[in-house]
């Protein structure tokens, strides 16, 4: 018995210096140490020794045990080491190599004329403000002027969400909002977006933008609308461009105005860019209408104003010669790219 536990005790050792990784040392530990293992076997055998060699044997088993434990707590911990310093390496990455790219996004070509004109008012003394989308009928056409039933609302082609609930379909009502808070002097401007049921093509789609103005304090006159609006002009489109104002009819302003600008590509002679007009029409404004003061309980006697809207797209389109308003709308980075 001594010898078999001796030879035992020899054929794990050589075989532990073997052990190349875990699984390795696992299998070993089960062939010696489990229910089935060798070291097992053999202690079963003590009923075979003579009672008297019993304890020696024990003891000696004993040992030969213990030092095969410790001798596998060692291998099991040194080759933990190797797999961790393994692991490392194989893991190890390089901060000196240049990361990946992410392709920058571009400012859509609409955005950034939006904030050309807004920068232009704001050096004016102009204020930003925004108002909903979703809006309530008496502020999109109530509000100003346009009664139920009146002919003008169908010139909108207005997106209804219930009787009372509309998409709005001008930048206007951003007017009424701002005049019904009565901090007075106002002087503002309110780019956002607006929607009506057109069909889509080259230069129609049911979602465009505008920009709102309005000026109310006391004495504001035709005088200052012009004054105000040819500057506009001036800052955009250069010291030397014409304007001439068309006499109009809005039903939130009286009087009312068109402001066109002399065709840039004709000079007002007629061209395919002004369609033969030779002037292009760039926005729509007025005096603010007695009535509409009065529904926001600002005295029209005391305060007067004057409000403008101006469609961005065609402003936009014109900028950067761009022929189809549904480019706009595609997302594509290569058109967006180009601006
Ligand atoms: N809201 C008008 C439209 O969409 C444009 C407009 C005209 C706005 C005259 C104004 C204004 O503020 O005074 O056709």
């Amino acid at each position: 018995m001594q010898e078999k536990l001796r030879e035992i005790q020899k054929n794990a050792k050589k075989q532990l210096e073997n052990v190349k990784n875990q699984e390795e040392l696992e299998k070993l530990r089960i062939e010696l140490f489990s229910k089935k293992g060798a070291l097992t076997a053999i202690m079963r055998e003590m009923g075979a020794v003579a009672p008297e060699d019993r304890p020696k044997m024990g003891a000696l088993a004993n040992t030969v045990r213990e030092e095969l434990e410790g001798e596998f707590a060692q291998i099991k911990q040194k080759l933990n080491a190797t797999a961790q310093e393994a692991k490392i390496i194989a893991e190890k990455i390089d901060v000196t190599m240049p990361g990946a790219r992410r392709p920058l996004g571009k400012i859509h070509p609409l955005k950034q004329v939006e904030r050309e004109l807004c920068d232009i008012f704001l050096a004016m003394g102009f204020t930003v403000v925004s108002g909903p989308e979703v809006e309530r009928d008496y502020y999109n056409f109530t509000a100003l002027n346009i009664p139920e039933n009146h002919p003008a609302r169908d010139d909108h082609d207005t997106f209804y969400i219930t009787d009372e609930i509309l998409l709005r379909t001008q930048t206007s009502p951003v007017q009424i909002r701002v005049m019904e808070q009565k901090k007075l002097p106002i002087r503002i401007i309110a780019p956002g977006r607006v929607y009506r049921s057109d069909a889509v093509d080259a230069t129609h789609s049911p979602i465009f933008h505008q920009i709102e103005g309005l000026v109310v304090d006391r004495g504001i006159t035709m005088g200052n609308l012009k004054g105000c609006l040819e500057e506009f002009i001036r800052q955009l489109y250069g010291e030397d461009v014409k304007t001439r104002f068309r006499p109009h009819h809005f039903q939130f302003t009286e009087p009312s105005a068109e402001m066109d600008i002399a065709c840039p590509k004709c000079e007002g002679k007629g061209c395919s860019v002004c369609k033969g007009e030779g002037w292009i029409e760039i926005l729509g404004a007025g005096m603010v209408h007695r009535d509409v003061l009065l529904r926001c309980d600002i005295n029209p006697d005391e305060y007067s104003g004057f409000a403008f809207g101006l469609g961005l797209e065609r402003i936009a389109m014109r900028r950067f010669r761009i022929n189809d308003l549904r480019l706009f709308h595609e997302n594509d980075v290569r058109f967006l790219h180009q601006f």
